[in-house]
């Protein structure tokens, strides 16, 4: 049976707008009941007060900061505790304007607690009971700048090569048990977080719409894939990136340093 033909509640991080708002928009309307998490709680209630009406399903929200601990602990609790939660999506994150140089320790370590941590805790907390129903799915929303530090992002990128590499590692230690793992790589999309990190999103090229972005990625989610891309024309490119990395690693278990290395 396919992920979306059970039709399990589903819990959303930073579903108050963008992305997370329209992908509960698109689940409410596929009839799933949706738990949504993020900070505003008032942007959280008319987005559930919307959808409640349009589509007759059940919305909780759940006003957290998922940078404390506290907060994050109230939803680990509910995915560990609540039975009908069967897809995970891990949506919520930042992006920080700029590379190394300008950004501070103290935003980069938010910038992990939310983009990798509060991610990777929220995880491990629903993924025993997935194994012990024998079924549930996770979805991580990554970015293509996992597959580009050429773009010089500093921790952004690299919290969002985190979420891909997290996320396959998933797919390979707990895919043949039951638990579906979705990485999402959207390139950029006309939503709210360019303004949140000092840029305009109009200066951009090729920004896509937020609610193609989802449905994309659903078509992605219903096709079970691991790695979803919606911008990439090609999927033979990441196919054969895939393979190139794939088949190095025969190699690189050695008992002596390879001969450039040997003094
Ligand atoms: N838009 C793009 O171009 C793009 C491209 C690639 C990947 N992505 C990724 O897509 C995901 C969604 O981004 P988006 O573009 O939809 O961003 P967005 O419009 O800024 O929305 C971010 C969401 O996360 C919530 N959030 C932010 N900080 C939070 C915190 N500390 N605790 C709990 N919730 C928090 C926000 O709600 P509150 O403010 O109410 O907490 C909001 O609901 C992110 O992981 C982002 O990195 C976006």
């Amino acid at each position: 049976m396919s992920i979306e033909a059970k039709i399990t509640t589903v819990l959303i991080t930073g579903a108050s707008t963008g992305i997370g708002a329209t992908y509960a928009d698109r689940f409410a309307k596929r009839g799933h009941n949706l738990i949504l998490v993020a900070r505003n709680g008032a942007r959280l209630e008319e987005v559930a007060a919307r959808l409640r009406k349009e589509t007759g399903v059940t919305v909780d929200i759940i006003v957290a900061d998922l940078t404390k601990s506290a907060d994050l602990a109230k939803v680990e609790t509910r995915l560990r505790d609540d039975k009908d939660i069967g897809i995970l999506l891990n949506n919520a994150g930042a992006a920080a304007h700029g590379g190394f140089e300008t950004s501070t320790a103290d935003a980069q370590e938010n910038l992990i607690a939310l983009n990798i941590t509060a991610l990777t805790r929220l995880s491990a907390a629903v993924i025993p009971r997935y194994l012990a129903q024998g079924q549930g799915a996770i979805v991580n929303i990554a970015s293509v700048v996992a597959l580009a530090p050429e773009l010089q992002l500093g921790m952004y990128g690299a919290t969002k090569a985190y979420v891909l590499h997290y996320s396959q590692a998933l797919h390979v230690e707990l895919g043949a048990r039951g638990v579906y793992v979705q990485a999402v790589l959207p390139a950029a999309t006309r939503t709210e977080i360019w303004e949140r990190s000092g840029r305009d999103v109009n200066e951009i090229n090729g920004v896509m719409e937020v609610g193609e972005l989802v449905d994309a990625a659903l078509v992605g989610f219903d096709r079970a894939e691991v790695i979803t891309i919606p911008p990439l024309p090609d999927a033979a490119q990441w196919e054969t990136f895939n393979t190139a990395r794939q088949a190095m690693l025969p190699n690189l278990a050695q008992e002596h340093a390879a001969k450039r290395y040997q003094a």
